[in-house]
């Protein structure tokens, strides 16, 4: 019974601060102190089965059993709002609803348009039942798994606070601008293609069929609209103010206004303070506040005619294109870049914008002197959203063509099945990818020369100093220490610092190689697997999918790594220099054969060592991650909260299902 009493104590506690941290912005205790408390309550949980609760606060973490989506209808339509850009609008808008209502006063409630996407989150006796996403606007897909990752959802309402027994409440589902300029840092370094707006980021991620991942991107909510049969008052706003107490969060940013000069003040005071939310918005909304009058004045077939929307103006300028020029990436990637007549935009002079690829330029159907919009929207990067072709004229240059050779070294430039890039094929001779990849090398996470920087490689490069990475090793302090040895203090720091990353553990070696597709995560995969350069570069397809996290693209590009001589020259040369080409003996040493030939189920929540850390431990020693349990699973590594189903299936194939106490105890004999 005290058990029983010390879970829910816990979890109410857990809950409350969650609540504070995460919907108040205002925490009361350190992440740590939340830490600890959540820690306990998984290992409480963990020996208490019996005392489960979906609800949980530890069941935010997610999971990475794949899930598929099943559509469900929506009890009440999602409709979108009509748009309006302008105030004459905004005016009409208020007009049609004073006309609407014969003269009756009204009340119009301002809000943020958030720029993310819709959910519809359906709570029974105060318990989120189901989480639906917009889809046609009559069914969607139900997400519910991954929307409880969501901190700032609740899971459980507060008690006491009046909400109604059954209602649905809708809203916005964001990506903070941190999380996603976060989130496209780590793509970027894994070679991953980036999302364009913290929007399609948000929408990628709630899709995830994996719901730990959900769980690890961070994303926020902002509710702003209840229906069902008892809500409590004729106030929008009113309403909104009570489902704060019941614990949504609802934006700050809302006020009711009986004047058309009310809206446009809001509109004016966002349009600028906007910019200081952590979230994206791109408009304001209107909606009369009264529900009696919402329903005198109705819908259209398509959206409501006491609401609508007011679109910012994204930050646009025009100027003149002067030149489409071409950048040649590490891999070879070529993408054209628009270089235009310097303009402010948005607190910034531009000059260049990215154009992407041949379809994005093809499709804006760019002349030389052209005049162009150029917006800073949603995106981080500026971009060239249209051409006035009003102005173009006998004067205006040729059209901008989408370059059929490599800027760089001439050589023709090449077309991947399934990829919008072109690339230009010659990676070994090409100098900016040459120079890319031993900037990738020497950088801080891979070889770490931090001696060296791009300039100096770059004027290595031109002196014919350094062709390849493995060049790099042959520096000596008289070539680089200048005529008159003034720089000798610099270039025998130079020379040393690149003799000492011969040192750099070899999992850190295979990412430097700038392998295409192997970032740090797969370089730590496979070092650790194939524990030598000579086993990795000998292995085969098969054996490379076998590795957890290594799939298709990187097993393939891996292989295609070997088969070429000169990357194989390269290899050879750096062994040759002395740089780690396997496992140190103390790496071997923390790994054993003791799960060898097991097929292993790791499930659950864990408190002593995240999941990965247990897949990798059962790599190191032997044994193989499973994601499903059949007959020949030797046994299930059982955390917090493991699937009924899945306990139900071992326990019917008779396979164990052991704790991470139990495990650890195991690979430590
Ligand atoms: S109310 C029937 N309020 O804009 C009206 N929508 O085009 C229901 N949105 O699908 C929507 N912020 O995804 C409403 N404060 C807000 C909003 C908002 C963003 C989105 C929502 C909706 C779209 C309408």
């Amino acid at each position: 019974m005290e058990v029983k009493e010390q879970i829910e104590r816990l979890r109410k506690e857990l809950d409350r601060h969650n609540y504070n941290y995460y919907v108040l912005n205002a925490p009361e205790i350190s992440d740590q102190e939340f830490d600890r408390m959540m820690r306990e309550l998984q290992d409480l949980e963990a020996a208490h089965p019996e005392f489960d609760d979906p609800d949980s606060p530890t069941k935010r973490v997610g999971s990475d059993l794949n899930q598929e989506f099943v559509q469900v209808p929506h009890r009440y339509p999602m409709l979108s709002l009509a748009n309006t850009y302008n105030k004459q609008e905004v005016a009409d808008f208020y007009e049609r609803v004073r006309t609407g209502l014969e003269g009756e006063p009204f009340e119009i409630c301002c809000e943020m348009k958030y720029d993310g996407l819709s959910i519809s989150l359906t709570y029974e006796n105060g318990r989120l039942t189901r989480a639906v996403t917009r889809g046609d606007g009559v069914q969607g897909d139900d997400v519910t798994e991954n929307v409880k990752t969501i901190r700032c959802i609740p899971l459980r309402l507060q008690q006491g606070t009046g909400y109604p027994k059954e209602f649905e409440i809708r809203g916005e589902i964001l990506m903070p601008w941190a999380s996603f300029e976060a989130l496209n840092r780590e793509r970027e370094e894994r070679e991953e293609p980036l999302f364009a707006n913290p929007r399609n980021a948000a929408s990628g991620t709630l899709k995830s069929k994996n719901s730990a991942v959900v769980a690890s991107r961070k994303l926020d909510a902002y509710l702003y609209y209840l229906l069902g049969d008892d809500i409590p008052g004729d106030g929008h706003y009113e309403n909104l103010q009570k489902a704060r107490e019941w614990g949504f969060k609802i934006s700050e940013g809302m006020k009711k206004v009986s004047s058309l000069q009310g809206i446009y003040d809001f509109i004016d005071y966002w349009d600028v303070e906007r910019k200081n939310l952590p979230v994206a918005t791109d408009g304001i909304v209107l909606k009369v506040n009264s529900l009696r009058q919402q329903r005198a004045l109705g819908y259209t077939a398509k959206s409501p005619r006491w609401a609508i929307a007011y679109k910012f103006q994204a930050e646009r300028a025009r100027t003149r294109l002067n030149a489409v020029t071409f950048q040649v990436g590490r891999t070879g990637a070529v993408t054209p870049v628009a270089n235009m007549e310097p303009v402010q935009l948005a607190g910034t002079v531009v000059r260049r914008a990215t154009l992407h690829n041949a379809d994005v330029m093809a499709q804006l159907d760019l002349h030389i002197g052209d005049m162009v919009y150029v917006e800073k929207g949603g995106e981080i990067i500026p971009k060239i959203v249209g051409v006035d072709k009003d102005v173009r004229g006998p004067a205006t240059g040729p059209k901008a063509e989408f370059t059929t050779h490599c800027p760089e070294c001439g050589t023709a430039l090449v077309r991947y099945e399934g990829e919008a890039a072109w690339y230009c094929p010659n990676d070994t001779a090409c100098p900016p990818q040459i120079k890319g990849r031993i900037e990738h090398f020497i950088s801080r996470r891979a070889m770490d020369i931090d001696s060296l920087g791009p300039e100096t490689v770059d004027e290595y490069f031109r002196r014919g100093l350094i062709h390849d990475v493995a060049d790099l090793y042959d520096i000596r302090v008289e070539q680089i220490n200048g005529e008159d040895g003034t720089r000798e203090k610099s270039a025998k720091k130079i020379v040393q610092s690149i003799a000492e990353s011969t040192k750099v553990p070899f999992e850190r070696v295979v990412f430097a190689l700038g392998i295409r597709f192997v970032g740090e995560i797969a370089a730590k995969a496979l070092a650790r697997h194939f524990k030598s350069m000579d086993a990795l570069a000998a292995a085969t397809l098969d054996e490379l999918l076998q590795i957890n996290g290594i799939g298709m693209v990187i097993a393939e590009s891996v292989i295609r790594y070997f088969h070429d001589e000169s990357n194989l020259r390269i290899v050879d040369r750096l062994r040759a220099k002395g740089v780690t080409m396997a496992l140190s003996e103390e790496e071997l040493n923390a790994h054993s054969d003791i799960l060898a030939g097991q097929s292993i189920v790791v499930s659950g929540v864990f408190s002593l060592h995240s999941r990965d850390e247990y897949k990798t431990m059962i790599e190191q020693n032997g044994g193989k991650n499973v994601g499903s349990i059949s007959s020949k699973t030797a046994f299930v590594l059982a955390g917090a909260n493991m699937g009924p189903a899945k306990l139900e299936k071992a326990n019917k194939l008779g396979i164990p299902v052991i704790s991470e106490e139990e495990f650890l105890k195991r690979i430590e004999s």
